[in-house]
């Protein structure tokens, strides 16, 4: 019998029905399908409705993979959310997604690291499950990038969308699960990648608004760099530590950013596109929602024993890798 370790039990997901595609941008912004889809990869992005919060597609992701799973909401201990667009400052999503699905028995909170939200989150999923003390932890991805995007401003809004996707984390000692996790971070990057106004630095105000300081800002070209570099650094330790190399590797999950960037690491990595978990053109980047959309998109394809190592940048910046294998 080995270890006691977290493994991912069940996933589910939610898009919202409505589809922003690259033919009605080119009616918003001076832009083109043929520069979004060659300079990014994306074709579509979904758009959540403006009444409804991020945590009304996560309890969604959370209901679909309730009713995947057979968990029970009172099944839930903990339940962690990983957003760049929670519902309010405070309190947290998480606890509004346990109200929204009733679940009476655990406790939530969120997680603020961008695009790598969700390995964070399962990383610290994981070390839960391994104290042994809870059972069944659920980890969820989910942003509402349409409530923080500039429809103006064509170097942003033709990259995001709003998305959601949760997975189910229970204990096994079958040697599968959750074997490793790398995760960095660097303050000096929050100059690239950022919202200017409405924390505590730079609280919301007339001039704020006018100036569109509750947009995301991105400086593209640095954070691309980072990002390339930041996954693959991440995934070769992550792959030596374990005494593996990217051959014995079944699955890279990476965030879905640009498929520019999704190719270059792993062309760099020598990792065949038949291994490479992609859904960016039906998408785009959701931000924290990307990976597990793409567990959820690929769950048919996964196999028991399949080694998988999911990798991720963001905002920050934030990155890293976890390598688990597949329990079901
Ligand atoms: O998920 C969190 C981490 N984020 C990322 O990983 C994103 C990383 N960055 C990127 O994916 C890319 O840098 C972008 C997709 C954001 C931009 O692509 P790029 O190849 O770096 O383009 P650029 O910003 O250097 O712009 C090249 C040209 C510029 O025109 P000039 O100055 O060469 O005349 C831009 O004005 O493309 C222009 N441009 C556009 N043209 C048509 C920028 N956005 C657009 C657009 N449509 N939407």
């Amino acid at each position: 019998m080995s270890k006691l370790r977290a493994a991912i039990k069940g996933v589910g997901a939610f898009v919202p029905e409505k589809v922003l595609t690259n033919a009605d941008l080119e009616k918003m912004v001076d832009t083109s399908d043929e520069w979004i889809t060659s300079r990014t990869g994306i074709k579509e992005r979904h758009i959540c409705p403006p009444d409804k919060p991020t945590s009304y597609m996560a309890a969604k992701a959370v209901e679909d993979l309730m009713q995947k799973s057979g968990l029970t909401p009172d099944d839930i201990d903990v339940l962690i959310c990983a957003t760049v667009t929670p519902d309010t400052v405070f309190p947290d999503t998480a606890n509004t997604i346990l109200h929204t699905i009733n679940a009476k028995n655990g406790f939530g909170f969120d997680i603020n690291a961008a695009c790598s939200g969700f390995l964070y989150a399962l990383t610290v999923g994981s070390k839960f499950i391994e104290t042994g003390t809870y059972n069944n932890v659920v980890v969820v991805g989910a942003d509402k990038m349409s409530s923080i995007i500039d429809y103006t401003d064509r170097a942003t809004c033709i990259i995001f969308g709003d998305g959601a996707g949760a997975v189910l984390l229970g204990s096994t000692t079958s040697g599968n699960g959750v074997i490793d996790s790398i995760l960095r971070g660097d303050g000096a990057g929050r100059e690239f990648l950022h919202m200017k106004a409405g924390g505590s630095a730079k609280p919301a105000n007339h001039e704020t608004v006018d100036n569109k300081e509750h947009f995301v800002y991105q400086d593209g070209k640095p954070v691309f760099k980072a990002a390339v570099n930041g996954m693959i650094s991440t995934v070769n330790e992550v792959l030596e530590r374990n005494g593996l190399s990217t051959k014995d590797l079944d699955w890279l999950v990476p965030h879905q950013a640009n498929m520019r960037i999704i190719s270059s690491v792993g062309d760099t990595l020598d990792i065949p596109k038949e291994k490479i978990m992609i859904n960016i053109h039906k998408y785009g980047n959701t931000t924290a929602g990307t990976l597990p959309l793409c567990l959820n998109d690929y769950e048919k394809q996964l196999k028991k024993g399949d080694k998988v190592v999911l990798t991720a940048f963001g905002g920050g910046f934030t990155w890293g890798s976890v390598y688990l294998i597949w329990d079901y």
